[in-house]
């Protein structure tokens, strides 16, 4: 079988060249990243850089070496107008946005609480384009989205991406830094006895989210007749991947504990990507009452409530929100 670099996949994708680049770009980046992340203990960079960033969270130092790194990089690409990133407060406009130029929404790196331990974290990223020459709104629906994935930083370096189309997955080789086709038409298995949640948020769910996890834990004893298992990794990327590669369903709801900020997990570099990657791969991706990529933002940094994973499980969730919602 003849090999399919990342250059070549894209480019027989048919995209504008344009976005080839920046998709380029942003895999260049997450090649850099991965070395970052790969030698941060050499460089004295696992820690915490001791800056407080827009989210109120404490920064990793790698987190700000990884936004650096696509800024650099992704400012290269002609057509890229703004970037909207977790680590920047305000949106970073490259030029004077004219029709159809691209906007780059990104999490330079997710998980970043694993780094310390030497477990997996990744990036994620989604492109979107200016609506009209001189236009610098940014706040546009996922359903906007050209085109989205992540980079996984695990035992092999993988960069996930779709173009509107099939979810492809490319493998980092060591040595050369290529990235090579190895998953062509990744699908989220329709059934699924996983799910994902941080359980230690148990007292501040709501009614739906206990019930069904309650469900789960029930398992063969209970209305769902089987057992289920769980995992939590605290990075999503690593979850969606799980998700991609064997099934499940991942949830980081809104709880009583969050709600005023509107949930834990971004909108627009977090929860939109992922959204439009498991859509694509025949899952769902639901806030409990909408989906996900339907969502009008109101703020390039707004939290939202995320569900996603394998269809039907998906839809249990609607539905238990749903029946809620009627006795309310
Ligand atoms: P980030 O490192 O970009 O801030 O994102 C972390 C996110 C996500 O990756 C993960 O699912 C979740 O936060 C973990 O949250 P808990 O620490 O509450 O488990
Ligand atoms: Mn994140
Ligand atoms: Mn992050």
């Amino acid at each position: 079988m003849t090999e399919v670099t990342l250059r070549r996949y894209l480019t027989e994708s048919g995209l504008d060249p344009n976005l080839i680049f920046l998709l380029e770009d942003i895999a260049s980046s997450c090649r850099n990243v991965a070395n970052q992340v790969r030698n941060g203990a050499f460089e004295g960079n696992l820690g915490s850089a001791n800056v407080t960033n827009v989210q109120g969270e404490t920064q990793k130092t790698l987190d700000i070496i990884a936004n650096d790194e696509f800024e650099r990089i992704c400012a290269n690409s002609p057509r890229l107008a703004a970037l909207v990133s977790e680590e920047v407060e305000d949106v970073t406009w490259l030029k004077e946005p004219e029709a159809e130029d691209y906007l780059l929404y990104f999490d330079p790196l997710d998980g970043s609480s694993n780094l310390d331990v030497n477990l997996s974290v990744g990036s994620i990223f989604a492109v979107m384009q200016v609506q009209a020459d001189g236009d610098r709104n940014v706040l546009h629906s996922g359903r906007n989205q050209l085109c989205a994935g992540y980079a996984l930083y695990g035992p092999s370096t993988m960069f996930v991406v779709t173009v509107g189309t099939k979810v492809a997955g490319f493998t980092c080789q060591h040595g050369t830094g290529d990235f090579r086709l190895t998953h062509p038409d990744m699908k989220v298995p329709e059934e699924t006895s996983e799910y994902a949640i941080n359980t230690s948020r148990y007292r501040y769910w709501d009614a739906p989210v206990r019930r069904y996890v309650d469900e789960c834990v029930a398992g063969s004893q209970g209305v769902r007749e089987r057992s289920f298992n769980m995992r939590w990794t605290a990075s999503m990327v690593a979850e969606i991947h799980r998700i991609l590669t064997r099934g499940g369903v991942f949830l980081y709801p809104a709880d009583s504990n969050n709600r005023a900020a509107g949930g834990k997990l971004r909108l627009m570099y977090e929860a939109n990507p992922m959204a439009m990657v498991i859509e694509l791969a025949g899952g769902a991706a639901s806030t409990g009452t909408e989906a996900i990529m339907d969502i009008q933002p109101d703020g390039h940094h707004q939290r939202v409530p995320v569900i996603l994973g394998s269809r039907a499980e998906v839809e249990r969730l609607d539905a238990y929100h749903a029946a809620e919602a009627k006795i309310d």
